[in-house]
């Protein structure tokens, strides 16, 4: 009698509806959890090309200055210093923002681990036929081995040191890259540093980023990084670096405006 009654209980269980919903669930967490770093990629690109359209003439002129001395550099590779061009790496390219402000005749290689990129730089290298770029090595700053030692005559990050998981892993990488004498050109944004006068934005900095909500929605970003004590303390031969405010207006880029700048010299 006891048998009987646990086996229908039994029986009831596995065909009940809270049964069938469970097993939906899993699958539908199992599908989710393989679909979601590609959805959230695919996504982030696409955000991203989304402010390439409007482009923001303050922040071009602040870039316009950063870059003012890379006309200066000169190549460590006889054949280009002959032809007075130089071998930039981009790493973290993303969609291809900083064409403008590189010389002519430059030989550009790029890294960036996201494929989703691919289409929206292919239409922005386009726009600039003086410049040689490469397609993009899909790889991290950190696993970026494939680019030979002292093979570089600059390299460039703009908004990527916030987001890279081992940042002393890729400032290493950096200076293995350059050539002796080549130049680090940064832009980064950072934790916010006048906390005195702006201690609201740090704290929703801090907030966002531990409960890992801006991580989660922008691709691992940290709002609350400062990578000047690294990159002083990396190796480079000289730094001149600058914490200050970037002059955007868009409301959706004010937890961003602190901000690094600089180039370090290996
Ligand atoms: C905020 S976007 C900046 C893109 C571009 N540099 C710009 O200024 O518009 C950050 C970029 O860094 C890339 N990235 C993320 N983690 C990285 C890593 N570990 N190494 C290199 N690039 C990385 C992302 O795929 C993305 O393209």
């Amino acid at each position: 009698m006891g048998d009987d009654s646990d086996e229908t209980s039994g029986e009831s269980w596995f065909s009940s509806t809270a049964f069938k919903l469970l097993v939906l669930l899993c699958v539908l967490f199992l599908i989710l959890k393989k679909l979601w770093p590609d959805f959230r990629r695919r996504y982030f690109a696409a955000f991203l090309s989304s402010f390439d359209e409007g482009n923001d003439a303050k922040k071009e002129e602040m870039k316009k200055d950063i870059f003012s001395t890379i006309n200066t550099v000169t190549s460590h590779d006889p054949e280009l210093r002959k032809q007075k061009a130089i071998k930039i790496l981009e790493i973290g390219v993303g969609t291809g923002t900083n064409f403008a402000h590189y010389p002519d005749g430059t030989r550009l290689v790029v890294v960036d681990p996201n494929p989703h990129f691919k289409s929206y730089y292919d239409a922005n290298r386009q726009k600039f036929p003086k410049i040689h770029s490469e397609e993009i090595i899909l790889t991290t700053g950190e696993k970026m081995d494939m680019v030979k030692d002292n093979s570089v005559d600059v390299v460039v990050t703009t908004q990527v040191l916030c987001t890279v998981e081992d940042l002393t892993k890729v400032l290493q990488q950096i200076l293995r890259v350059l050539a002796p004498g080549g130049r680090f050109y940064f832009f980064e944004h950072i934790a916010e540093f006048d906390t005195e006068r702006h201690g609201t934005r740090r704290k929703i900095q801090e907030i966002l980023t531990w409960t890992g909500i801006w991580p989660l929605l922008l691709d691992g970003c940290m709002l609350n990084r400062d990578m000047l004590t690294d990159i002083q303390k990396a190796g480079f031969s000289k730094v001149q670096a600058q914490r200050f405010y970037s002059p955007t207006d868009h409301i959706v880029f004010q937890l961003v405006k602190p901000s690094l700048k600089g180039v370090a010299e290996k």
